[in-house]
């Protein structure tokens, strides 16, 4: 397939040299990573990064280092233009479990998101906007337990874009979905990385083949091998790991699944996180 054009402008997300260990079992080790701001000719592209690794290598602890909920252990995490350390707020984080205030109805829990970043009047409005945009307007006065699977994931991505600059972690926004839900979620991340040029949505999931086709670029955690064949102790995403989905040609590409060249490099993808 031919690679659309596209360039890259200033980075959006910088990891320098992360690392975590717990009970000094390491983790993460010397992880160094950035996104950057993506641009195509009259349009605009938001970012959308695909992370794989296997179940327990320390996906969701990096989203948290990156969420700026738990300090690394040695480097940092610069977010925005300007480039920025992260603390909490500055990231949006939908978590593998997606808690909402359940003792408040889901226009609530979305006010008291957007009033973090908003003016009460302005934040009423964007609360409006996401749940028509988001199909929720009918459950507005509902309470979360209320809610199904699927609209109370939609809420979560919702209440994290009110309340978050441009970057948003979606820890498993596919698993437990039926597949009507998750072409849904797949049309809210497109629409979401089109509505603003610096938008950024980062996937975590196990599900490679619908993040594969919706990212620009991928990272997979695992680990690396000494020179003797050794395991070394830590996770990280090698460079080798960090792949550009853009100059490979296999990003933003309507059914891009149906295509031969993305099921054989899905296969090379599942391939190397078999082999970390
Ligand atoms: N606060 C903590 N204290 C000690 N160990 C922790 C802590 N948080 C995570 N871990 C450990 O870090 C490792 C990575 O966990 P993590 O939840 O990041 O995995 P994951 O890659 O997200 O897996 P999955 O795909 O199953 O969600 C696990 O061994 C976990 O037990
Ligand atoms: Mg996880």
């Amino acid at each position: 397939m031919t690679a659309h054009t596209h360039a890259y402008r200033d980075p959006i997300l910088t990891l320098n040299n992360v690392s975590i260990a717990f009970h000094n079992e390491p983790i993460l080790r010397d992880i160094n990573a950035q996104v950057l701001d993506v641009t195509r000719p009259n349009m605009r592209q938001g970012q959308v990064v695909g992370f794989y690794g296997r179940s327990g290598i320390g996906k969701s602890v990096l989203c948290r280092i990156m969420a700026g909920l738990v300090a690394p252990g040695t480097g940092t995490v610069e977010v925005g233009l300007a480039q920025q350390s992260v603390t909490p707020g500055m990231v949006g984080f939908v978590q593998q479990r997606y808690p909402l205030f359940e003792h408040r109805t889901l226009h609530d829990n979305l006010l008291v998101a957007a009033q973090r970043k908003h003016a009460p009047a302005a934040a009423r409005q964007h609360v409006d906007a996401y749940l028509e945009r988001f199909g929720l307007a009918p459950h507005r006065r509902k309470y979360p337990a209320l809610l199904s699977g699927g609209q109370r994931q939609r809420a979560a991505i919702a209440q994290q874009l009110l309340c978050s600059d441009h970057l948003i972690l979606l820890d498993e926004p596919f698993s437990g979905l039926d597949v009507a839900m998750i072409d849904e979620v797949k049309k809210i991340i497109v629409e979401v990385t089109t509505m603003d040029e610096l938008n950024t949505v980062i996937i975590v999931s196990h599900d490679i083949v619908t993040t594969t086709a919706l990212a620009d670029r991928l990272w997979l955690l695992g680990y690396e091998h000494d020179a003797a064949g050794a395991l070394v102790p830590g996770a990280t995403i090698s460079p080798q790991h960090q792949y550009n989905l853009a100059e490979m040609g296999l990003a933003w590409h309507e059914n891009v699944e149906a295509e031969p060249e993305f099921a054989q490099f899905v296969e090379h993808i599942k391939q190397e996180i078999r082999g970390s």
